[in-house]
């Protein structure tokens, strides 16, 4: 891997601009209310922000039913508000990736509405509207990600359309060369506007098999992170690569911009092909978002992206938490023991070589809210009539101080509850305690930032009993930074000879002179001579 371009080992914090700070009142979040807590994330210590959808949109996903890339919903503000962020931001250091949802416009794009209006308009071949299939009902067996059949009926027409995720969320026909041509032109609308780059929404999709014929049978009907792998003529065709060669054409007209991949893709050797000098900068690296907390699978899959993403042009990321899966302290078991292994977690992947993605409020320790039934908006709760409970727990409002009904994010009633978590886990109460997870990723990051100039871009693995992880890289003139992992819920004695630890996930580590103690559940930098 190159060194030099900020992307390449820059911290990215994933705004879900609904949840993040509410500026005018209304309970949802906006962009004003994010620029007036830029100062927040400089002072956490990242290097760029991604911001959710915040597009034109009718709100059938949240945003990611857009109906015109290039306007701002008035429910987040005017395009003015995203101008004035953009400045603030690059003020203060701050670099800004926006995200762009390729795959399928929102039903009330005026393309959608034009192909709806007349069968017969140039826009109809846009989109994927067939005949029904033999039998009258849709014209394939392709199902929608959120549940229910991927074909709504067009019934002025009779003719169906393909909408892989919710009906208000129509996919655009990538065989058509105006979709080629109006994706350049929203590339330049943001590009000229000053993004720092782009975060492609299932980016792997875009392209559908030829003849869209059916999927073989997947002999499930639940609906899996990793869709694309009972879907395969729906999902990552060999011609939407070609898409990102275009588009990196385009980026390199411009200065240091980046695109990073929602690849949702299980085997990282098909995610791969997605990047490199002349494609995508960087793919999400999702793997670990299903991994048990535990040493050895971490290592295999830790090597693995490694290896996979060990391409000219491209760098590694690493995601624990994103505002479709349920936040890790949750998935590593909650309560203390959780939060203790997610810190853990995140310490491990900040000592690695490439770009982490934190997700919104991973930072204070929040965990999975409960969201009441009666509140729950995700179209998959919707869709799947309550059979799946969705994701709005992972995109509860952030809370800014102890203080309810609003905690800081807003003064009217917020969009979703908060839980009981927001009295303890907010920024004022955490920033006031030394010992609070908050306190641990400025201590982390600051620590990160320092020390990465002058990391060696490889690893090398530590010969630790299989249930520990350990791993060094060179730190130029002082030795090497080596990261240890205690994944069990046991203290370990290691064979690791260090001076005291740089920063740990949690108390306790003790540095003696032949062995290294780590408490259950903890990670810890240390600084070792070679
Ligand atoms: C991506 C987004 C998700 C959205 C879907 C459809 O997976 O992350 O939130 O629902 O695409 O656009």
């Amino acid at each position: 891997m190159s060194r030099g371009a900020w992307w390449q080992d820059g911290v990215v914090y994933q705004v879900y601009v609904r949840s993040f700070a509410d500026a005018n009142g209304d309970g949802i979040g906006d962009l004003p209310g994010i620029t007036s807590r830029l100062p927040y994330l400089t002072e956490l210590g990242v290097d760029a922000v991604w911001l959710t959808p915040f597009y034109l949109s009718p709100m059938a996903d949240h945003g990611y039913d857009v109906a015109d890339q290039c306007d701002v919903d008035p429910l987040f503000g005017t395009l003015a508000d995203a101008d004035e962020l953009l400045r603030q931001a690059h003020a203060l250091g701050l670099r800004v990736i926006v995200d762009l949802v390729p795959n399928h416009s929102s039903s009330r794009h005026k393309w959608f509405q034009e192909a709806l209006a007349d069968p017969a308009s140039a826009y109809r071949d846009r989109y994927l509207f067939r005949r029904a299939g033999p039998d009258g009902g849709p014209p394939n067996n392709w199902e929608s990600v959120f549940g229910g059949p991927a074909w709504t009926l067009d019934e002025p027409s009779g003719e169906y359309y393909l909408h892989l995720f919710d009906s208000g969320q129509p996919d655009f026909d990538w065989r058509h060369p105006a979709v080629h041509v109006e994706w350049e032109r929203i590339l330049r609308f943001w590009l000229d506007r000053g993004v720092d780059g782009f975060r492609i929404d299932v980016a792997h999709g875009l392209y559908k098999q030829v003849d869209l014929s059916d999927n073989p049978p997947s002999g499930s009907q639940e609906t899996t992170l990793f869709h694309a792998a009972s879907m395969p003529h729906a999902w990552d065709q060999p011609e939407v690569v070609e898409v990102y060669r275009r588009w990196r054409q385009v980026l390199d007209e411009y200065d240091a911009r980046v695109m990073v991949g929602e690849v949702f893709l299980s085997q990282l050797d098909k995610v791969a092909r997605f990047v490199g000098a002349d494609r995508l900068h960087q793919s999400f690296n999702f793997p670990l978002l299903v991994a048990p907390f535990e040493a050895d699978a971490w290592r295999a899959l830790i090597t693995e992206a490694l290896a996979a993403f060990a391409v000219e042009g491209a760098s590694p990321t690493w995601v624990l938490s994103n505002h479709d899966v349920i936040r890790h302290p949750t998935r590593y078991g909650g309560g203390v023991a959780g939060g203790e292994r997610a810190r853990a977690a995140t310490l491990t992947l900040l000592a690695l070589p490439g770009a982490p993605y934190l997700y919104e409020g991973e930072e204070l320790g929040l965990e999975q809210d409960e969201v009441p039934p009666d509140y729950r908006q995700d179209p998959i709760w919707q869709r799947s009539k309550g059979a799946v409970t969705g994701r709005d727990g992972s995109r509860t409002p952030m809370p800014w101080t102890a203080d309810p009904p609003g905690y800081g994010f807003t003064a009217g009633a917020p969009w979703l509850p908060f839980g009981p978590q927001a009295a303890e886990r907010n920024v004022a109460t955490e920033t006031a305690d030394a010992s609070s997870t908050l306190a641990f990723y400025r201590r982390a990051l600051r620590l990160r930032r320092e020390l990465t100039p002058d990391l060696g871009a490889t690893v090398r693995w530590l010969d630790l009993p299989s249930d520990l992880l350990g791993f060094a890289r060179t730190l130029a003139g002082r030795g090497e930074l080596v990261c240890v992992l205690n994944a069990t819920d046991r203290a370990r004695d290691l064979a690791v000879v260090a001076s005291s630890p740089l920063v740990t996930s949690g108390a306790g580590v003790f540095v003696g002179p032949e062995h290294t103690r780590i408490p259950a559940r903890t990670a810890a930098w240390l600084l070792a001579d070679v």
